[in-house]
């Protein structure tokens, strides 16, 4: 009797010591991590950038991206046969000759049809590479390939622009010395950023995407000019100049057997994210502990979900 009571006490004090070593093991603070880079949520929240341009995927999955560094490379698939030094350097043909609406209308304009190139290329020696037969390389009427085209909703008029003033390389930089289309000539997003906040022309994302994009926002987009004089600034370009991703240590995670979905609360219980993270666009210090102390503690999320009639089975939540 002595004996089972005995025992009985030792388990309860190891049930209760371990009870107490899991208290302690659940409260302790947990160790800040290192960001790579000084990250500030504040500088780029109040320039009217939103969580979902960053953070992808948090209304439509399980988790919410972390942003990429830069967009994904362009492929150019195009074959390209046209000699831009030669025809505007040698031969000094303006660029409105080719591409006369530049100047008139939204779209620049691809030569519809040989007849200004037979002008000259008429009676060129056959046996000679420029003698060829247009005609054979690129059809006719002509199948030029494209590598500028913006992607789909965006609003851009170059009428609007050439009225300015503006020299046609100051967007298509380095086209009139290339002896091939490539993707260079593109005009990236930090091209048009940086030329409208010099010349205090809006940047609101809605002046040139009326229409939310489709791929995410990435740090280059805006980067891949300097900012700001911040000392971790540079280190954008030096990562992506090594081909590396920023390494973000992510910080918010949930025990693996936990089930938890951003859609479900962002998206169809239509929470807002500070509900869980609290203030973030206030932050200006990279986050390095957990936000969602709170969400370790079962409690908070079982009382919301007692609350809106949500259940509250083990399995609900548990694999
Ligand atoms: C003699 C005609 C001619 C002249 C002059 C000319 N271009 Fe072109 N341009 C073309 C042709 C043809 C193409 C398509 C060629 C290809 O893809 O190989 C092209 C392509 C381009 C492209 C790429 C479009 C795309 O989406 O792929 C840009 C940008 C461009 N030209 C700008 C200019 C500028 C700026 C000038 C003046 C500095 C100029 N062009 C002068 C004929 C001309
Ligand atoms: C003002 C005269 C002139 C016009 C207009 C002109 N070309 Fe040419 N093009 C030339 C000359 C000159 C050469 C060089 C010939 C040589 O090297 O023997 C040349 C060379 C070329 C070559 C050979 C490419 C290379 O890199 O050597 C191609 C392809 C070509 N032109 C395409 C075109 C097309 C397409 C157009 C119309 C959109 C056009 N040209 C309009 C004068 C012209
Ligand atoms: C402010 C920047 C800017 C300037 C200045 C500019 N372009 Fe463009 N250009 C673009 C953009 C952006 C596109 C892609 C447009 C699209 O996809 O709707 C483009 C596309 C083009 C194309 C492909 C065909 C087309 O109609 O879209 C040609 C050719 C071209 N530009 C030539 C020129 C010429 C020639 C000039 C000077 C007279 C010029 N551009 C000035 C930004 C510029
Ligand atoms: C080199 C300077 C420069 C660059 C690069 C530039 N812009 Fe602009 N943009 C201007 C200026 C200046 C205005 C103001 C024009 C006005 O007041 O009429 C303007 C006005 C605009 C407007 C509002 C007027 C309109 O057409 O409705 C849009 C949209 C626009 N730009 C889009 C773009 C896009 C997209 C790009 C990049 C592909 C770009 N811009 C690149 C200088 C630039
Ligand atoms: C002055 C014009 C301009 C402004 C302002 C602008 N963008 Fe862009 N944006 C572009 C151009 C041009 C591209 C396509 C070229 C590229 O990807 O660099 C682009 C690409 C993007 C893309 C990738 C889209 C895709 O389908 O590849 C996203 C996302 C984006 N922008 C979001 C934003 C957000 C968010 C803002 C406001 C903070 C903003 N942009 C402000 C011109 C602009
Ligand atoms: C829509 C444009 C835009 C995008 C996209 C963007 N930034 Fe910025 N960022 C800025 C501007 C503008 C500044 C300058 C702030 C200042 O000096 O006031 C800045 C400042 C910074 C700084 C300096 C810190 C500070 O407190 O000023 C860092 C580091 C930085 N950004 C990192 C990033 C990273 C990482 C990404 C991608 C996750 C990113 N940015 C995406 C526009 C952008
Ligand atoms: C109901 C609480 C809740 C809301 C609301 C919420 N989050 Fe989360 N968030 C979490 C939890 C829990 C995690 C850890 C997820 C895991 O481990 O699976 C997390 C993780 C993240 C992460 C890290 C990557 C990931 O998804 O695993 C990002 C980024 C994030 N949230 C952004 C957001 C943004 C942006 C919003 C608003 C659009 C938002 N969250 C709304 C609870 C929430
Ligand atoms: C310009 C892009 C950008 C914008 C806009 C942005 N974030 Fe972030 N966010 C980041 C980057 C980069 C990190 C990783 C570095 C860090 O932790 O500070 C991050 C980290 C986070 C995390 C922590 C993820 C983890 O490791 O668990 C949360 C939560 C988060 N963001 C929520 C938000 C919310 C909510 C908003 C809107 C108020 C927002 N973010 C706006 C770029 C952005
Ligand atoms: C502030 C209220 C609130 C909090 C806090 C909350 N939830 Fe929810 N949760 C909801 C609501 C409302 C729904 C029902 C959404 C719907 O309409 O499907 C839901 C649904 C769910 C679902 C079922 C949907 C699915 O993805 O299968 C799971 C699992 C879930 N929550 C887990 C969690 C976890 C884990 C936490 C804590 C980290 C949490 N929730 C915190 C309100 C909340
Ligand atoms: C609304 C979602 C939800 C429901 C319902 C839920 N839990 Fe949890 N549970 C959690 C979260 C979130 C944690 C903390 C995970 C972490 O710390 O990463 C947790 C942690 C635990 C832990 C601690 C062990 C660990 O992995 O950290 C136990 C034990 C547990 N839950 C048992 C239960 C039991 C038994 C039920 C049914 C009565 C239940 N849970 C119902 C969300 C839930």
């Amino acid at each position: 009797m002595l004996k089972r009571a005995v025992i009985g006490g030792l388990a309860l004090a190891v049930l209760a010591g371990g009870a107490g070593a899991f208290a302690w093991w659940r409260s302790r603070k947990p160790k800040p991590v290192r960001q790579p880079v000084q990250f500030n949520h504040k500088a780029h929240t109040a320039r009217g950038i939103g969580c979902r341009d960053c953070h992808r995927g948090v209304e439509t999955g399980p988790h919410a991206t972390l942003p990429a560094l830069q967009p994904e490379e362009f492929v150019d698939e195009g074959s390209h046969i046209f000699n831009h030094k030669l025809h505007v350097g040698e031969q000094e043909l303006k660029c409105g000759a080719c591409h006369p609406s530049a100047a008139k209308g939204a779209e620049a304009g691809l030569p519809a049809n040989l007849k200004k190139c037979m002008k000259c290329h008429e009676g060129f020696d056959e046996n000679k590479p420029a003698g060829r037969k247009l005609a054979d390389l690129v059809g006719d009427p002509p199948q030029w390939s494209r590598v500028t085209t913006l992607p789909a909703g965006m609003k851009f008029s170059h009428k609007t622009h050439v009225d300015k003033d503006l020299a046609c390389t100051q967007c298509h930089v380095g086209i009139d010395a290339s002896t091939r289309v490539t993707g260079a000539v593109r005009v990236t997003m930090a091209t048009c950023m940086s030329c409208h906040a010099q010349k205090q022309v809006s940047t609101e994302c809605a002046t040139c995407h009326p229409t939310t994009p489709k791929a995410p926002l990435t740090c280059l987009h805006c980067h891949a000019v300097p900012r700001g004089n911040h000392p971790d600034e540079p280190k954008l370009r030096e990562y992506a100049a090594k081909g590396q991703a920023i390494p973000w240590v992510q910080v918010n995670r949930l025990v693996g057997h936990v089930h938890f979905s951003h859609v479900a609360h962002v998206t169809f219980a239509r929470m807002d994210c500070k509900e869980c993270h609290g203030e973030m666009k206030d932050m200006t210090e990279p986050v390095t502990v957990p936000q969602i102390g709170r969400l370790d503690d079962m409690d908070f999320c079982m009382r919301c979900h007692e609350e809106k009639g949500v259940s509250n089975d083990c399995t609900r939540c548990h694999k």
